[in-house]
């Protein structure tokens, strides 16, 4: 199906079905649910929604090319050539992927083209690197008796991951999880959110058309209380990669817990931006601004807790304001635009209960704070000046919503940065490398930006502590956290 209506370039849907050992396919169940552009209420495509007859069938396929299948066998280089093919294609494709997280989840199509969808890429062409890199350690032990010892240890892919992915970064977070995975030797089984799937449908095709074997990767769509509890309660699963809300992560841990299954969970944050008397803020303004604005704040990295010494309070709240009475709320496919639409209604409705609970509560509203009329589901950028004993203050909004706190001393600032019960990110802003080193080893974060915002890299980990989650995605620990690790202990004699 070509779609050609507003200025959206041309481009292809998936075909909108499961991807299960290979093949596309409706399943087993009738029932389907829609996927709706927030842009203009119609309907972008209607999925399967995967039963638990479907996600036993991803499983088993997956399962089966794990135990005897050629990926996890294959010599790791020619794993790392097929997903250095996958990142080509990923960027050959970049408008198609984008246009689709765009159209279903009010996106800026601008910078899903040239930041997620890159971005995406990006993480496949790291982790190709990988496959052939993953090493063990070695040592030599001591004598037994007469026998002596050496002893070493290898890793091994760690077998099925399960990755239950969210709707505001769909293909990247799909990358964060299956590009380690697969570099590691694991096979898939994706279960994306209901509000975006289809870029995730679209990079399952590309990984086949880069050469990934069938049953490698396997997409089941479909609603969260059925095909994503079936599969993070699937017993052929060795591991659960999740990136959603705290409440769904805590049932996926508990299950997990009482089956000892490995987990990976990242549940989002309130993350404190902490701004000193003597940052340079005409840099450091749009990266604050960016913080609570970009992607709408739909964002689980997004800095909304604005923590500024008083003596420049005003001039970050003035340069906070003058970002967002400048911002173009419009079609995400539209140039002019600066910032697109809530992914859905209900996310709209729980912004705007925020919000109003921030006013009913005592916060200082100083802009925005309006939904816009209908269709497009848009709400203005929003600051409030208050204090961290705000429900807007504690809880994630996952909208543009900031609220500015002032501190006096530094001490105050690590204070009110750690007193939350989240511990994704915090951001600092100094020019004072003392000040901000000494910051950085007191924030109870798993990470943190000095003189920036929220972008990752895949050379590095990502993840929380606290409430934000636990275990890390990307970099060494991410590929690692896809292995297991064995010890061999090797007796012999001597000459
Ligand atoms: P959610 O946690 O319900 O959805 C995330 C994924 O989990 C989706 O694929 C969903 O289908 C799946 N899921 C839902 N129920 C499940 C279950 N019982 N078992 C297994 N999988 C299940 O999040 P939702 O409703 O989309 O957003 C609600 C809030 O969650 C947001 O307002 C935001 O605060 C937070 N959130 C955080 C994200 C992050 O990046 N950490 C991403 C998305 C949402
Ligand atoms: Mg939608």
């Amino acid at each position: 199906m070509t779609t050609t209506v507003r200025n959206i370039p041309e481009f292809t849907l998936p075909d909108p079905v499961h991807r299960i050992g290979g093949r596309a396919t409706t399943g087993a169940g009738t029932e389907t649910f829609a996927s709706t552009d927030p842009t203009t209420g119609r309907s972008v495509a209607d999925l399967p929604a995967g039963s638990v007859q479907d996600v036993d069938n991803a499983v088993v396929a997956a399962r089966a090319q794990f135990e005897d299948g050629e990926w996890s066998t294959m010599p790791a280089a020619e794993r790392g050539k097929i997903l250095y093919r996958a990142a080509d294609l990923i960027e050959r494709d970049a408008e198609t992927l984008a246009a689709l997280e765009a159209l279903e989840m009010g996106k800026l199509y601008r910078d899903s083209v040239a930041g997620d969808i890159p971005a995406t890429a990006a993480v496949f062409r790291h982790f190709a690197g990988w496959s052939d890199k993953l090493t063990g350690q070695s040592a030599s032990l001591c004598d037994i008796g007469d026998q002596k010892r050496f002893g070493f240890t290898m890793r091994q892919p760690l077998g099925v991951v399960a990755a239950i992915t969210p709707w505001n970064n769909p293909a990247v977070i799909a990358a964060w999880k299956l590009a380690p995975a697969l570099a590691a030797g694991c096979t898939a089984v994706v279960k994306p959110a209901e509000d975006a799937s289809l870029s995730t449908l679209r990079l399952a095709d590309l990984l086949t058309e880069a050469g990934l074997p069938d049953g490698v990767v396997n997409v089941v769509t479909g609603l969260g209380p059925v095909a994503g509890a079936a599969l993070a309660g699937h017993p052929g699963v060795d591991k659960v990669s999740f990136t959603g809300s705290a409440a769904v992560g805590r049932g996926i841990h508990s299950y997990a817990g009482s089956t000892f299954r490995k987990v990976t969970l990242e549940l989002g944050g309130k993350s404190p931006q902490l701004i000193f008397p003597d940052a340079d803020l005409d840099s450091a303004l749009p990266w604050i601004a960016m913080g609570n604005f970009y992607h709408q704040g739909q964002v689980c990295a997004a800095g909304t807790r604005v923590i500024v010494h008083e003596s420049i309070a005003d001039k970050v709240v003035d340069g906070l304001v003058a970002f967002a009475e400048q911002a173009v709320m419009g079609d995400p496919f539209d140039e002019s635009s600066t910032m697109g639409t809530i992914v859905n209604e209900k996310q709209m409705n729980r912004i705007m209960g925020y919000i109003e609970k921030g006013r009913s509560e005592g916060a200082d509203l100083v802009t925005g704070g309006a939904r816009l009329d209908g269709p497009g589901l848009f709400v203005q950028p929003t600051v409030f000046r208050g204090h961290n004993d705000l429900t807007i203050a504690r809880e994630e909004i996952f909208g543009p919503v900031a609220t500015v706190m002032t501190f006096s001393t530094p001490e105050e600032a690590v204070a009110l940065a750690n007193a939350t019960e989240f511990g994704l990110n915090a951001m600092v802003y100094s020019s004072d490398i003392s000040r901000i080193h000494s910051v950085v080893e007191k924030l109870r974060v798993g990470m943190v930006w000095v003189n920036g915002w929220g972008v990752p890299d895949p050379a590095l980990p990502w993840g929380g502590r606290g409430g934000s989650g636990i275990g890390r995605e990307l970099g060494r620990s991410g590929i690692e956290a896809d292995t297991e690790e064995k010890t061999v202990h090797i007796g012999y004699t001597g000459l």
